[in-house]
Formats: C-alpha cells, sequence, structure tokens
C-alpha cells in the first residue's frame, strides 16, 4: 500500500513547540518548530494495516551546521536511539531520515524525541 502520510501540525507537540511556516517547501499548513531543548517532541498516532516491518519516515529541516539527533519510539519504546538528523542546507529545503520497524497491523504512537538542547529539526511529515 502507498504510504499515508501525517502532517506534524496536526500531531501532538511538547509545551513551547510551534506550528510555524516561515519557511517554504512544506506540506500541509506547516511544520512543527519544536522548543530548543532536550525532551522535545512530536508525537503522531499511526494506523498500520499490514503487520510485518513498516518504514517509517520522517521528513525534516535543519538549517544549522549541528546534528539534531532524535530518540524514534513506538509506543514508548525506543526503536532508534538517538537517530541523526542532519544538516540539510537550508531552513527553506526538506529532507527524508527512514527507520524500517516492525509494526503490528494496529493503531500505534510514534515519537521523534530531541536528546539535546537545540532541540528537534524542524518535522514537517511522518510517512508510514
Ligand atoms: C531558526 C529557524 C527556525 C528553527 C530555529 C531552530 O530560528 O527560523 O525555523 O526552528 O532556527 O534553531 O530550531
Amino acid at each position: 500500500a502507498p504510504p499515508v502520510r501525517y502532517e506534524a501540525e496536526n500531531a501532538t507537540y511538547s509545551a513551547g513547540s510551534t506550528v510555524d511556516s516561515d519557511h517554504t517547501g512544506y506540506s500541509g499548513t506547516g511544520f512543527v518548530n519544536t522548543a530548543n531543548e532536550v525532551g522535545a517532541y512530536v508525537s503522531f498516532g499511526v494506523s498500520a494495516t499490514g503487520g510485518g516491518t513498516a518504514d517509517l519516515t520522517l521528513r525534516y529541516s535543519n538549517g544549522t551546521t549541528s546534528d539534531r539527533p532524535m530518540d524514534i519510539s513506538v509506543d514508548g519504546i525506543v526503536v532508534a536511539a538517538a537517530k541523526s538528523f542532519p544538516p540539510n542546507g537550508s531552513w527553506d529545503s526538506w529532507a527524508d531520515v527512514t527507520v524500517g520497524v516492525p509494526l503490528a497491523a494496529g493503531t500505534h504512537t510514534v515519537r521523534a524525541t530531541a536528546t539535546t538542547a537545540n532541540g528537534a529539526p524542524n518535522l514537517d511529515h511522518l510517512e508510514v
């Protein structure tokens, strides 16, 4: 089945995060700019139909020169610790990072949580 897209601006995000639209190239109506702190997160409710391994693809922007790693968790279990979200050139461009995870059919919570004081990169959407 084709991937289903979940917009970050429609997801749940940590206090101090904002939905912004002051950079170009995002999907939907904007993107989430999390607070620049450890523990800043965006949490998506997703639905899986197939079972087996699913690709979780996060579209992000990191216009700085420093990595913005995040823990990727599914239903509270970290499946990719401090996954790298490296600089991608500009806040007006977007890149994809994919994590393959076992995902039983049904509903799940996928959370991306910043592990450094710089917070998360800007987050546009998740595709599952
Ligand atoms: C800049 C940029 C924001 C980004 C922020 C950050 O202010 O315009 O979109 O979220 O840097 O460092 O996180």
